[in-house]
């Protein structure tokens, strides 16, 4: 199983913050936020990476992050991603690096309380296709949102007027090798983005697409000034748990 980060982007809804360096690079309570996602991969075993990044910060995570070794990953890779041309575009970039394997990806600002191994276990268990996680949240108008029957998917919206459910796909993504068909066969949004929300919906019409409900708290860093306060609150006070012997994931 390989991973994929997902670390470009303006970071528009942080600036000023992101004027001057990469929304992944600011600091989420004592570390810079791309630990974060790194640390949930190699949490799920993962140790063979690739960070798609862009911008004028990308030599930045070259200097932050090296060969990846301080986190324990084998392999810690980088592509160049050069406009905005969307999530599923950037995970086309990962196509030579992942070869027909399995892989995970995360967005960069996506923070999670506990481990995503027990969901990638069942991905591995799944005989093809791709796996996603829905999350409850009050403001399903901003993000990808998941029309469910019962505890099956049946519609995914990307950030819908009038949702259908408050369960939110979060930025969590297992995918096989058809992957790479899919998106070569995706037309642009009508912001002129390849939509991850496509992607997901080409597995769903193929019936190919299974999602499990993520327990624990899961902070969008990127989201708005208040989801970078609220992931900031939230990491601290989990990393005071842990100092304290509680559990933490
Ligand atoms: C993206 C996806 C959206 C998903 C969200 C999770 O939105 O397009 O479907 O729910 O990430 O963080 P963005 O936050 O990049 O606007």
């Amino acid at each position: 199983m390989k991973g994929v980060i997902l670390a470009g982007g303006l970071g528009t809804r942080l600036r000023p913050l992101t004027n001057i360096t990469n929304k992944h690079l600011l600091p989420l309570y004592d570390k810079p936020m791309i630990f974060y996602p790194i640390n949930t991969l190699v949490g799920a075993g993962i140790t063979e990476v690739m960070i798609v990044t862009g911008g004028s910060s990308a030599g930045d995570f070259l200097r932050l992050l090296g060969d990846g070794s301080q986190f324990g990953l084998r392999i810690l890779n980088y592509a160049y991603q050069v406009r905005e041309g969307g999530i599923a575009e950037a995970i086309g970039l990962t196509s030579a690096f992942v070869g027909g394997d399995r892989f995970v990806v995360i967005l960069g600002d996506n923070i999670l309380e506990g481990s995503i191994r027990p969901y990638v276990e069942a991905f591995e268990r799944q005989a093809g296709g791709a796996r996603i996680l829905l999350k409850e949240v009050p403001n399903p108008r901003d993000y990808g949102v998941a029309e469910l029957d019962g505890s099956r998917v049946v519609s995914i919206q990307e950030k819908p007027a009038e949702p259908r459910s408050s369960h939110a796909v979060i930025g969590v993504y297992m995918y096989d090798g058809f992957a790479f068909d899919f998106i070569s066969r995706l037309q642009p949004s009508a912001r002129g983005e390849l939509e991850v929300t496509d992607l997901n919906n080409a597995y769903l019409e193929r019936g190919l697409l299974q999602a499990d409900v993520l327990e624990g708290w899961w902070s969008d860093a990127g989201s708005s000034i208040d989801g970078y306060l609220e992931a900031n609150v939230r990491v601290a006070e989990l990393s005071r748990r842990s100092a304290c012997g509680g559990t933490a994931g």
